[in-house]
């Protein structure tokens, strides 16, 4: 994988799997350091779920056996001098972060997370997505929910309202001066 948004896009299928009504994405540079979190409010993991999934072999995939979205993520962070922690708790929800070092050498580009994230609204329309980037202190913010509200009965996956999302998570991260 060449870009975190792939990852992204990886860990937040977890959310999904695990029944997840709001997805958050949230991105963050500030001193030095970017940080990636996906957080779901889909049905957790027990203590036990939670140590196995430093073990790659472990899944409860039938078709496949061994796991890799979250050893992926893990692998892309430590290769760039950061930290992949989970925080799971059963009929709350999960949170992946995963910490790399803006300037390290190997770390991998955010890469196109705009079209990640109209991906996820495209193909989840029950889902409500939540995505903040923040740089330097410098927030922008999109939510699926405050847009259900003005759109009433019109559709997310709508080409016109995914037009719309596409340039305004483009702007909005460029605004920032996002270097990741
Ligand atoms: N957000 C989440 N909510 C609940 N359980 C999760 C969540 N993320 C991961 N898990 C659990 O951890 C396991 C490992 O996740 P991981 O993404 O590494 O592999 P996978 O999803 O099983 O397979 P792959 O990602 O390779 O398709 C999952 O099978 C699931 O049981
Ligand atoms: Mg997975």
């Amino acid at each position: 994988m060449r870009e975190l948004s792939l990852n992204v896009l990886d860990i937040a299928q977890n959310s999904i799997v695990a029944n997840a009504t709001l997805v958050t994405v949230t991105v963050t540079e500030a001193e030095g350091m970017l940080t990636i979190a996906i957080g779901d409010n889909g049905c957790g993991m027990t203590a036990e779920q939670l140590e196995r999934i430093r073990d790659p072999f472990y899944t409860t995939r039938t078709t496949r056996r061994v796991g890799m979205g979250i050893p992926l993520f893990r692998m892309a962070a430590e290769m760039a001098g950061g930290t992949l922690t989970i925080h799971s708790e059963v009929g709350v929800g999960t949170t992946v972060t995963a910490s790399f070092q803006l300037g390290h050498i190997d770390r991998m580009p955010l890469g196109d997370i705009v079209g990640t994230m109209e991906t996820l609204i495209q193909l989840n329309p029950t889902i409500d997505f939540l995505y903040r980037h923040t740089v330097n202190g410098k927030s922008f913010e999109l939510d699926t929910r405050s847009l259900r509200e003005v759109l009433g009965d019109v559709p997310l996956s709508e080409p016109d309202i995914l037009e719309w999302i596409n340039g305004s998570l483009t702007e909005g991260i460029q605004e920032l001066g996002s270097i990741a």
